[in-house]
């Protein structure tokens, strides 16, 4: 059996560092994103720096059946004893001017092929006794969000999901981790439409290396939650302490000015 990590949405921000960083630890990659130039490009980069196998394959998250069929496709002998689920996006502004296809596709990647992934490579992980699973969440998992609503709701879901997992999978020798940046410096808020300045989110915007650095050690050591930057960690406490009805229009009103 060969170990391989799986890592989604490889092709854009996170997920390429993610990509780095394991390469540099030798682990063999399966990236996997819709932009297949951009994976080559990513394997093309790691593979001329690090003896490390990478494959890379287009797969578009919004349908269950590519999952499916990605699996078909792979070598019997390849094992996932590490799956980091990063792949995700959200929209910025009403709710009710939202088009249906991106409000579907929204629970399709930042939900749905998320579980599901995690259900598929988690047979093999308990078989060998051994697997690790990183859940890209988001601070905005901890609190309600008017204007970004069902994003914010999408990573409630994974915070909620990836707390449940790390307890139940103790038993099997599975770490399971749910990684929370804040605004991190990637492409996410050209595709989430945030056109105008948001001077609120720039002060804490982080460069996505150290995000992707800490989530690895905090999977490392099997912390269920991962946390950031000073200002993450403080408004997490500060979120303990104010109902999520008074948060929301902090947060609203905040979202709106970059809607
Ligand atoms: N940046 C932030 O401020 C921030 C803060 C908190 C949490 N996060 C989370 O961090 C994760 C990574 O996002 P990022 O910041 O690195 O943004 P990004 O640069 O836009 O990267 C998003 C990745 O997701 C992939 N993706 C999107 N839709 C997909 C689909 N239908 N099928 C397959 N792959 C898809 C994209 O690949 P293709 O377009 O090539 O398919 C891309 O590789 C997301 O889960 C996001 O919610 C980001």
């Amino acid at each position: 059996m060969k170990k391989y990590t799986l890592i989604t949405g490889a092709s854009s921000g996170l997920g390429i560092d993610f990509a780095k960083e394991y390469a540099s630890n030798k682990e063999n990659l399966i990236l996997v994103a819709r932009r297949i130039d951009r994976l080559n490009q990513v394997k093309s980069e790691i593979e001329s720096q690090y003896d490390v196998n990478v494959l890379v394959y287009s797969l578009d998250l919004n349908d269950n059946i590519n999952i499916d069929q990605f699996f078909e496709q792979l070598d019997k002998d390849i094992f996932i004893h590490r799956l980091i689920n990063n792949a995700g996006f959200g929209y910025s502004g009403s709710f009710v001017d939202m088009k249906e296809t991106h409000i579907k596709s929204m629970i399709s990647v930042n939900i749905e092929a998320l579980t599901l992934l995690t259900h598929k490579v988690l047979p093999n992980m308990i078989e060998h006794k051994t697997g690790e699973i990183l859940n890209v969440g988001s601070i905005a998992g901890f609190v309600a969000g008017p204007y970004m609503a069902e994003y914010y709701a999408t990573k409630a879901y994974v915070l909620n999901y990836s707390i449940a997992l790390h307890e139940e999978l103790k038993e099997h020798n599975i770490k399971v981790s749910v990684l929370c940046p804040g605004p991190t410096k990637t492409e996410f808020f050209d595709v989430a439409n945030s056109e105008k300045e948001n001077k609120m989110f720039d002060r804490f915007m982080m460069d996505s290396l150290p995000v992707v650095q800490k989530g690895i050690s905090d999977l490392n050591k099997n912390k269920p939650i991962s946390l950031v930057g000073l200002s993450n960690h403080s408004l997490r406490v500060l979120l303990k302490f104010v109902p999520r009805t008074v948060s929301s229009k902090f947060v609203g009103r905040i979202q709106k000015k970059s809607a």
